[in-house]
């Protein structure tokens, strides 16, 4: 129990079906490993001006910030990943950690930050006393932070990046694992800009609210495409996947969360030969997923660069990784 442990998180990406997926209709994401948080806990060594201090300390430099864990602030995710990962594990709180935060993933982009930090820290602390947590239950620990963070998640996020596996997830039901008939070559390209998740979500709810009808309507065609996207990527059509993108991305302007920025660089991604391409997540910033065959790839990552994304990042979706699920 007093040795250094570490654990890591994958960033995630999603394929198919956001926005939908609140409201009951299903999404298909998969992990993005180019990406990861990472959290390393060892015993704290305190200073005498800290000797009257107890309890685990956070220490997260990217964010620039050190504090202890006061069980009472239900306001910060990572404080409350960890308190009710020690209550899961029925420990105290009296044991003097050092929780040290690290991710490469950009914050605030649609790669699952939020939710990978949170991951990676209850699988540490899971592991610096001994366990080694069930995907389902670091899920469910997860979830709550991002109740914080996004206000009503669907819990895609939590679930993929829990499960490290690509997923076809409806919002309360167990989670299925799809398999790909043909390695899913993807570019995941970045605007550059920050949308807070909570923010588009709110809109859709506002017209939703308006116009129930013309949003169930665009939700149900949604839907209907991921259901069509799962039998293709199982397929291998890759023709077929990249079609899908292409109207999946054409209903999400329809629900005004795509941006004349990620207009951009999807259209940038088709004219360089992408299969198809889509803004991903909770949109007006953000990333966009492209597929892509894999001699097309290297063109459509050099028209994205040129296009101005910020970061662009090559990922494969295996048939190794989905096989026996
Ligand atoms: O966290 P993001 O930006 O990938 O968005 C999550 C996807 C949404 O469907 C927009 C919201 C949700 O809770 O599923």
């Amino acid at each position: 129990m007093n040795e250094v442990v570490s654990a890591s998180a994958s960033g995630k990406v999603i394929l198919f079906g956001e926005h939908a997926v609140v409201y009951g209709r299903p999404a298909i994401a998969v992990p993005v490993r180019q990406v990861e948080a990472r959290v390393t806990i060892e015993p704290a060594r305190r200073s005498a001006a800290q000797t009257g201090e107890q309890g685990p300390r956070i220490h997260a430099p990217d964010l620039g910030r050190t504090f202890t864990v006061d069980p009472a602030d239900t306001s910060n995710p990572l404080i409350v990943a960890t308190v009710s990962t020690l209550r899961h594990l029925g420990v105290g709180f009296e044991h003097d950690l050092l929780i040290r935060i690290e991710s490469t993933i950009p914050v605030g982009r649609g790669l699952g930050s939020s939710a990978a930090v949170s991951v990676a820290l209850v699988r540490a602390i899971a592991r610096y006393f001994g366990v080694e947590p069930l995907p389902q239950e670091v899920s469910r620990l997860v979830y709550e932070t991002e109740i914080i963070h996004h206000g009503t998640p669907s819990g895609i996020d939590n679930t993929v990046i829990a499960y490290d596996q690509p997923i076809y997830f409806v919002r309360e039901q167990p989670t299925e694992h799809f398999e790909a008939g043909r390695p899913l070559h993807l570019v995941i390209a970045d605007t550059g800009i920050t949308t807070p998740t909570h923010e588009t979500v709110g809109d859709v709810r506002a017209g939703w609210q308006r116009d129930p009808a013309t949003y169930e309507a665009l939700f149900d065609e949604i839907g209907r495409i991921v259901d069509a996207a799962r039998v293709a990527i199982a397929e291998g059509d890759l023709v077929e996947v990249g079609r899908l993108m292409d109207e999946n991305h054409a209903r999400l302007r329809r629900l005004d969360v795509s941006s004349a920025e990620l207009d951009h660089l999807v259209y940038a991604a088709r004219g360089a030969g992408a299969m198809g391409a889509k803004m991903s997540g909770g949109g007006r910033g953000g990333n966009i997923v492209a597929v892509a065959m894999p001699w097309a790839v290297e063109g459509v990552v050099a028209a994205l660069r040129r296009a101005g994304a910020a970061m662009v990042i090559e990922t494969v979706v295996n048939q190794a990784e989905t096989q026996g699920n």
